[in-house]
């Protein structure tokens, strides 16, 4: 008998659009793995209406994003891995996926994320500012949910040795954006991306399948 379908979903908040051509390079990785299926989803913007149309740049990512399903605790459930990606927000991820997990107590007190794979990823202005922190403190919910984090091993991406200007770490990966937020995730930020996007997906294929 044919094995069921791995389930791998891609949870993002992006405002400017960088977070969000990671998440689909995630997607794209997992996408990858025979017999996974990937689903896309973003979480609630908390940012008044009136607000986003007022800003030019954020009114257009969201119309670009406008496609995209809000995520539901079904969606969660139903997945054996997850990836989370946020923009930094002062060395932490967005109160936009802060909200979305602090609303996941339910699915926390039943253990019903319990032995899900989890990755993260993040997209910061600069160098420093703060993309580890972000990475590692988003952790730490997915921990008290009982998932199995995966990062990135050197092992199996050797563009994380490069030093050039970009993203992508062992805890998960990020782009660098810039002043304006206005520089795109590069094509190794992409193809680090997709590993960790691949690596979840093998993993939760393994365990799902035991
Ligand atoms: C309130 C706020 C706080 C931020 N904090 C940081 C920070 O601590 N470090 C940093 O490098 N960038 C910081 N940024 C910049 C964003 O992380 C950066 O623009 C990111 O690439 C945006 O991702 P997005 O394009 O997916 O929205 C901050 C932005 C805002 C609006």
């Amino acid at each position: 008998m044919e094995p069921r379908k791995t389930k791998v979903l891609v949870v993002f908040y992006s405002m400017y659009g960088n977070t969000a051509k990671l998440a689909k390079a995630v997607a794209e990785g997992a996408q990858q793995v025979e017999n996974v299926e990937v689903s896309l989803r973003q979480v609630e913007e908390l940012i008044p209406k009136e607000i986003i149309q007022a800003n030019e740049r954020m009114r257009k990512v969201k119309e670009e994003l406008r496609d995209i399903p809000l995520v539901t605790d079904k969606d969660l459930v139903e997945a054996d891995g997850i990836v989370f990606g946020s923009p930094t927000r002062y060395g932490n991820m967005a109160a936009q996926m802060k909200n979305f997990i602090d609303k996941t107590g339910a699915l926390w007190t039943q253990g019903k994320l319990v032995n899900k794979v989890a990755g993260v990823f993040t997209s910061t202005s600069t160098l420093h500012g703060g993309q580890e922190t972000t990475l590692i403190t988003m952790m730490i919910p997915l921990l008290h949910h009982g998932m199995i984090i995966v990062g990135i091993p050197y092992a199996i991406e050797p563009r994380l040795f490069s030093t050039e200007v970009g993203g992508g770490s062992p805890y998960g990966a990020s782009s660098i954006s810039g002043p304006n937020s206005e520089r795109e995730p590069t094509k190794n930020d992409l193809e680090i991306a997709k590993t960790l996007g691949r690596r979840v997906a093998e993993i939760a294929k393994k365990i799902s399948q035991k």
